[in-house]
């Protein structure tokens, strides 16, 4: 993690970038001499049917908590996305969906988005759903699943995107935390050849609650379980409507949609995202970050199911006239040449993903990177988890040849959006660091106790005013919102990421301090995994930590006490971590189990997770003081306990 190794702007980005170096130190003067004046900017990106005059409404404080953007503005988030296009860009590519089969891939211009949106609107419409509603999504990764968000923000619906890996009672949990009555589905889903039953979950989901209609898109024609009067078979409905539906026109602070995200306690939490300010965010980000112009090619690896899937595959690209590409399936299938294959076919120029995907075709060596050409490539990016210095230089070196820059983007679900990242055009990169936060984001660094702390040094990252893309609430539960993000340090948004700024000011994420651990830039929380693992009968108590890992990032170490008189054996380790796919889904399935006859507490019960962690990382010379421990004998026994 050298601070010295610095790659430069490239001359020709310096030249011909939307933002080169002055105009960021210009947008970040501007933005905070003249905040509404420079948000005010910012919006005009977008077509709205009333201009907002309210700019920015906001206070972190409890007594006059509020964040409210663009507040009387009107727009709808369809219209910006695809019907203001038409007139100029009828015939571009929107979407070029990539099947999981090489063979199967299609195009769908601007003009056929809008018919596709506007019948699916009014499948919707005809079925009862109204503005406001909740809709649940559970969608493989087809065109369908697009237009089905467009159709919910075009007339008005919060769609809540489950993605497609979860469990039934996953699944069921989300559709009942948010009252959705609507679900949207698939016959089956279809990765790297492998079925998977997303109309068989979603009906053994609703055996835990119940909803008014089932919406069925086929995507492999399997013949799937029907009930009557309850599911709807999408295909024909659609062709029974028509291919026009007026747009809803809808206040900016009306919600847009509901993304379930892991917390560090309890069950999963409801971000709220709301129509104006998460669009000029999504938007804005997309085109500065990646230096977008229209007509260029833009893939976003992220399934929708996760906000990066929202952000940069759906809204961002859309609302910027691109053309971005949907892919069905897997990295390694049918070989690990796939994801350079596909920039090749389409042409490729910007290319968006994930660590933890960068690792694991690392692992196959630069062969099958070199079987490709990728000569299209001239912007490569990453998000979702700190990118080690070793894969950074490989992406650049290997899959960008040396020409293409790298932007490490740091943000998260309740951000809507990029936070701290480099922009091509203006900021040197330092493999491992996501360098610079955007104009107009304030950024600090607090000890535990909260005060601030400046220079080059590393503590606990806060943010200490809004920005248009932050999530408004929890949806339901305004005062966990408030407790969960602003009242560990009062008066400002705390991120739960630990963070180190070095001497040029650059930002370097070192991970979550809280009880959450990120799997494959995936967020989970150990709580979740705990409780998952306790309801089977077999287990007593269970505490579960984050481990070095070399292709997830973090893997999950799962202590877990056995019943009295229960054998530990391999098998039951094998149908823990089976149960607890089926419980969550496999993105929680543990990596370890380790078998622990007694876990260390202190004399008040609290487990001491900084021990349960070192002894996961084989830091066994780092456990420090375990006096304290009401029992300190039960280090011991899991040391020696460590499986192999
Ligand atoms: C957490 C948010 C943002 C979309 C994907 C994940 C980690 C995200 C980076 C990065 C280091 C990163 C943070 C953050 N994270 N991007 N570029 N460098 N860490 O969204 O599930 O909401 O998780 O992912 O720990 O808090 P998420």
């Amino acid at each position: 993690m050298s601070d010295t190794a610095i790659y430069p702007v490239p001359e020709e980005w310096a030249r011909t970038a939307h933002v080169n170096r002055a105009r960021y130190e210009n947008a970040c003067k501007a933005a905070e001499t003249d905040p509404e004046g420079f948000w005010r900017g910012v919006a005009e990106r977008l077509e709205w049917t009333a201009f907002p005059t309210r700019i920015k409404d906001v206070s972190f404080h409890k007594d006059d908590f509020r964040i409210r953007w663009f507040e009387d503005g009107i727009l709808n988030v369809s219209v910006n996305c695809i019907d203001r296009h038409l007139p100029e860009r009828r015939d571009d590519v929107a979407i070029i969906w990539e099947g999981d089969d090489p063979a199967e891939s299609a195009a769908i211009t601007y003009g056929e988005l809008h018919a596709a949106v506007c019948r699916f609107a009014n499948v919707l419409k005809k079925h009862g759903v109204n503005r406001g509603d909740r809709v649940t999504l559970y969608m493989p990764m087809i065109p369908e699943a697009a237009y089905a968000m467009l159709a919910c923000a075009r007339i008005g619906a919060v769609h809540s995107v489950v993605f497609g890996g979860f469990s039934p009672d996953s699944l069921a949990g989300r559709i009942e935390d948010c009252g959705s009555d609507f679900v949207i589905t698939a016959d089956e889903g279809l990765r790297g050849g492998k079925t998977i039953p997303l109309k068989a979950n979603v009906d053994a989901a609703l055996e835990k609650v119940s909803v008014r209609s089932v919406l069925v898109v086929r995507r492999t024609g399997a013949d799937v379980a029907w009930v009557e009067g309850r599911d709807i078979d999408y295909g024909p409905e659609a062709a029974s409507v028509e291919a026009d539906c007026p747009p809803e026109p809808m206040g900016a602070e009306d919600p847009l949609f509901i993304l379930y995200t892991s917390g560090s306690t309890g069950k999963p939490k409801g971000v709220l995202h709301t129509t104006g300010g998460y669009l000029v965010w999504a938007a804005w980000t997309h085109e500065v970050t990646f230096d977008y112009r229209p007509g260029q090619v833009f893939w976003c690896t992220a399934d929708v199911g996760w906000v990066t899937g929202h952000s940069y595959l759906v809204y961002g690209p859309l609302a910027n006239a691109a053309t971005t590409v949907m892919f069905e399936g897997v990295p390694n299938y049918p070989d690990h040449s796939r994801f350079w294959q596909v920039v090749d076919k389409h042409r490729v120029e910007i290319f968006y993903t994930a660590p933890t995907a960068l690792r694991a075709l690392m692992r196959e060596g630069d062969g099958p990177v070199k079987a490709t050409s990728r000569s299209s490539l001239r912007l490569l990016g990453t998000v979702g988890e700190p990118i080690n210095p070793e894969a950074w230089r490989w992406y650049h070196e290997v899959v960008g040849e040396g020409r293409c820059p790298i932007v490490d983007t740091w943000w998260q679900t309740e951000t809507g959006g990029h936070l701290i990242t480099p922009l091509p055009g203006s900021t040197d990169l330092k493999p491992g660091s996501a360098t610079l936060p955007l104009p107009g984001i304030r950024l600090q660094i607090v000890d535990a106790e909260g005060h601030e702390l400046t220079g080059p040094t590393e503590g606990n990252l806060c943010i200490t005013d809004s920005w248009p893309g932050q999530m408004r609430t929890l949806y339901g539960d305004d005062q966990r919102f408030f407790d969960t993000y602003f009242s560990t340090y009062p008066g400002r948004y705390f991120t739960g990421d630990g963070c180190r700024r070095d001497a040029d000011g650059y930002y370097w994420i070192t991970g979550r301090v809280d009880d959450v651990i990120n799997v494959s830039g995936h967020r989970m929380g150990t709580a979740e995994v705990e409780s998952a693992l306790v309801l089977h009968p077999y287990v007593a108590e269970a505490a579960v930590v984050g481990y070095p890992h070399d292709i997830k990032g973090q893997g999950i170490y799962a202590y877990v006490t056995l019943n009295a008189g229960v054998d530990a054996h391999d098998d039951l380790r094998a149908e823990l971590i089976k149960h607890v796919r089926g419980e969550i889904g496999p993105i929680a399935a543990p990596d370890v189990i380790h078998w622990a006859p007694g876990l260390p507490k202190t004399r008040s019960g609290k487990i001491m997770r900084r021990i349960l962690r070192k002894i996961a990382e084989n830091e066994l010379g780092a456990l420090g003081d375990t006096s304290t421990l009401a029992d300190p004998g039960v280090v011991d026994d899991l040391v020696k306990g460590r499986p192999a």
